[in-house]
């Protein structure tokens, strides 16, 4: 009996497989296995004699299963380590390889813009970058002549000697798509008109080409105060945050009457940008009421209709929400630059999903 321990326990602690400790159990225990039939030996044996061997047998039959199951354990618990060892990941790598290009800040806040103002029920218009002369500057109440032309820093497109008609221009600002949309759709109208703008300006504030997004409400009976509740709602949209104030500050454009400059409250504390607290103010806009002027030339009469109109600088905000100091850098190119500063190309913007995350 102890060779049968001795053989069966060492070929148990010897099996690989589950197979293999299937083969010995089937060996030792099955029904013509070599303890199975020392078990049946007992019936021929002096009851003297079985009252020793079979506990004894029972003890062995006993045994080898303990050991077929600790071995099967055994077995199981080396293949799951070899498993969780082949399946090993490194959680630090990246996903996936982020793709090179990046969405350049003045695309992504102009995306922001937009959304907003959708969400507002403002239909997004376009003009022209190259403008006449008329739609820059005449039908928005600044006839030749007018010092304000000169306030533009304004860069006019070359005329052929003799030719006396007026040089088309770079526009100055978005303000022309105000008449061209009043042109083309009359009054009622809500527009936004995101675009490239142009003045020969160039310092860390100041680039000759640079984004404004051009606003235009006209109604019966719209007001300075649904301007102000517009302009506080985006706001408040844009830097994502629940309260902000607005300073009006009393202002003069030609094309505007009354006309108001808007001031943001913020904070500069320890060099970061805070909105909504804090006792400094940020400029971030031109607004007033349409000038019944700029209505006439546009096609719309000012005696049934009015409105307000505001432009505001885009690459201003986005240097003011996402922290960046020199507007000069927007349009060097750089791809360090954005890299650093760009947004991924799948982070769309939406007033449910967050505008930027
Ligand atoms: N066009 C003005 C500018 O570029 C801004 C403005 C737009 C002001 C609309 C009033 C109304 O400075």
């Amino acid at each position: 009996m102890e060779d049968l321990r001795q053989k069966y326990l060492a070929a148990i602690a010897a099996a690989e497989s589950e197979a293999a400790l299937e083969e010995i159990r089937v060996e030792a225990l099955g029904k013509k296995g070599e303890v199975a039939l020392k078990m049946r030996e007992l019936g021929k044996m002096t009851p003297e004699e079985r009252k020793v061997m079979g506990p004894k047998l029972n003890a062995l039959k006993d045994e080898i299963n303990a050991a077929l199951a600790a071995r099967k354990e055994a077995l199981a618990d080396a293949a799951l380590e070899e498993r969780l060892k082949a399946e090993w990941l490194d959680v630090t790598l990246p996903a996936r390889p982020r793709p090179a290009g990046t969405i350049h800040p003045v695309s992504q806040v102009t995306e922001e813009v937009t959304t907003i103002f959708a969400d507002m029920g403002f239909a997004v218009a376009e003009g022209p970058q190259i403008e006449t002369d008329w739609h820059n500057f005449d039908a928005l109440n600044i006839p030749p002549h007018h010092p304000a032309r000169q306030e533009f820093d304004t860069f006019y497109m070359h005329r052929d000697a003799g030719d006396e008609r007026p040089p088309h221009v770079l526009r100055t600002h978005t303000s022309p798509v105000q008449i061209r949309a009043m042109l083309e759709h009359g009054a009622p109208i809500r527009i936004i008109a995101p675009g490239r703008v142009y003045r020969s300006d160039y310092d860390q504030t100041h680039t000759p080409m640079f984004h404004q997004v051009e606003g235009l409400a006209i109604g019966k009976d719209i007001s300075m105060a649904n301007l102000k509740w517009t302009l506080e709602e985006f706001c408040r949209a844009f830097f994502e945050v629940d309260e902000v104030e607005l300073r009006f500050r009393a202002s003069h454009f030609p094309f505007t009457e009354p006309s108001a400059e808007v001031d943001l409250r913020c904070s500069w504390e320890g060099g970061r940008l805070k909105v909504g607290e804090g006792d400094d103010w940020m400029e971030i806009l031109g607004s007033g009421m349409v000038h019944p002027k700029v209505l006439e030339a546009a096609g719309v009469d000012p005696k049934e209709w009015q409105g307000f109109a505001f432009g505001i600088g885009i690459d201003r905000l986005a240097m003011l929400k996402y922290g960046i100091p020199d507007l000069r850098a927007f349009f060097d190119s750089d791809l360090r630059w954005l890299k650093h500063y760009g947004f991924a190309a799948l982070d769309i913007p939406t007033m449910r999903g967050g505008l930027s995350r």
